[in-house]
């Protein structure tokens, strides 16, 4: 299917009228650099999610520049073509044809850009910059500043401000539109998918190295370039470790095995945990504290609609969870209480969610002015309360190493919110269903 660009040329023509908005000047926005893994191997490429989200544009070496104004433009700075390097690393569009299948308005080789930005700067009231956050960056934004104040004499004038260009593209991130949401629902169904195998592939005996291979494949082979990130594929005590990445220990009959997994396709990431026995039965206690964590999700879920406070699915899942634990035995005290002095938190120690997009946390601010902001249709976070249950003094041992989070994707809509992740088995009985199934 060919690439339609007509959402990344719309975004770059809002950018472009909120930048006039707030009084004009020169955008510059680069891609990622390509990182060493060891010696001479790169790790693979993977694109700056800015500059994605503008351009459509995958090769390294490129950077946006947009210029607003009564005429604003949008100018792409990027590789030419090399026979000679194309025959070792493959296809460059170079400037012409990026120009063309990208919908820029002019495109040019990367090695002009320092110079162009001399040019295109003069007279401008303000750079948008990603300020701060790569120090190369910053120093050649400067130079460029320094350049065109070099030229005062001539009677041209420098920017004099220079703004922070992330803010307010992370405000546009925020609110995904239709191309953005279609990707998104692909990638859920494909980490769903994988999800489903990993629970048919687990064993007693196997390691959990397997069953992320089982991941692995199943994102692949659906054409996902990615894992979204690294994969969590945590059997016994390492379900309780937060970001368990070893994923090398064999399963033991009677564990729990937690998978926080989940696909990137074409730049959006899926995230997704599920948490099931090894041998594909859940135990007493086992079933227990999972159904208080399903619980919990429902509550937060519950929640999600255009107006709500982002903080209130934490807080209608966390006193579901802190009642759990009182009734559990696992904390004493009233439920006020046990919430006021944060004692639920030594088995519940992270929060519901977060922006999800491009990056697995996305781009976006959660509070506005000191205040939770609220939800808006087109807003898509995660869902993902947990309980995890290290060995300790006072814990009834029926509970040990018993670590469980679930985890889905909401889009908020405009009445309430879509799980688009929910073709991942979740109640106990489907999960056993499934096993049952291997
Ligand atoms: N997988 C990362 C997270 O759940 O936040
Ligand atoms: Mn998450
Ligand atoms: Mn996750």
């Amino acid at each position: 299917m060919p690439l339609d660009i007509s959402p990344f040329q719309a975004r770059r023509a809002r950018l472009l009228a909120t930048m006039q908005a707030a009084g004009g000047g020169v955008a510059i926005i680069p891609t990622a650099p390509e990182r060493l893994r060891n010696r001479d191997t790169s790790y693979a490429y993977r694109f700056d999610s800015y500059f994605y989200y503008l351009t459509a544009f995958r090769e390294p070496e490129a950077v946006l520049v947009l210029v607003a104004g009564d005429a604003p433009r949008s100018i792409l700075f990027c590789r030419t073509k090399d026979m000679e390097r194309e025959i070792w690393d493959g296809y460059r569009f170079g400037p012409d044809a990026a120009r063309e299948a990208f919908g820029f308005d002019e495109a040019r080789p990367i090695a002009e850009l320092d110079e162009q930005l001399g040019l295109l700067l003069a007279n401008q009231p303000a750079i948008f910059h990603s300020v701060g956050y790569e120090p190369e960056w910053d120093r050649r934004v400067a130079d460029a500043l320094n350049r065109v104040r070099a030229q005062a004499r001539t009677g041209c004038h420098a920017p004099g401000q220079i703004r922070d260009v992330r803010s307010l593209i992370d405000e546009m991130r925020l609110v995904k539109d239709a191309a953005e949401i279609a990707t998104m629902r692909r990638a859920a169904d494909i980490s769903a998918g994988a999800h489903r195998r990993a629970m048919r592939s687990a064993r007693p005996g196997a390691f959990e190295y397997e069953v992320e291979a089982e991941l692995i494949h199943e994102f692949r082979r659906h054409g996902s370039q990615a894992p979204a990130y690294t994969s969590i594929v945590a059997s016994g005590p390492g379900a309780c470790v937060l970001h368990y990445i070893e994923n090398d220990r064999q399963m033991q009959d009677g564990e729990l095995l937690l998978i926080d997994a989940g696909c990137e396709l074409d730049g959006y990431a899926s995230d997704i945990t599920r948490s099931f026995p090894v041998n594909g039965r859940f135990s007493g206690p086992q079933k227990a504290v999972y159904e208080l964590v399903l619980a919990a999700q429902a509550a937060a879920i519950a929640e999600i609609r255009p107006g709500a406070s982002w903080n209130a699915g934490h807080d209608a899942a966390t006193r579901v969870l802190t009642q759990g634990f009182i009734d559990l035995g696992l904390i004493k005290g009233s439920l006020d209480d046990a919430i006021e002095s944060g004692s639920y938190r030594q088995f519940y120690m992270h929060r519901t969610g977060h922006w999800l997009g491009l990056d697995v946390h996305d781009a976006g601010e959660y509070k506005l002015a000191g205040e939770w902001r609220t939800l808006a249709a087109g807003n898509v976070l995660t869902v993902e309360p947990g309980a995890y249950i290290r060995p300790a003094d006072g814990v009834p041992e029926a509970f040990w190493n018993i670590g469980i989070r679930i985890e889905d994707d909401a889009l908020v809509t405009d009445t309430g919110c879509d799980i688009i992740t929910i073709a991942t088995p979740k109640s106990v009985a489907d999960i056993e269903a499934v096993m049952a199934g291997r």
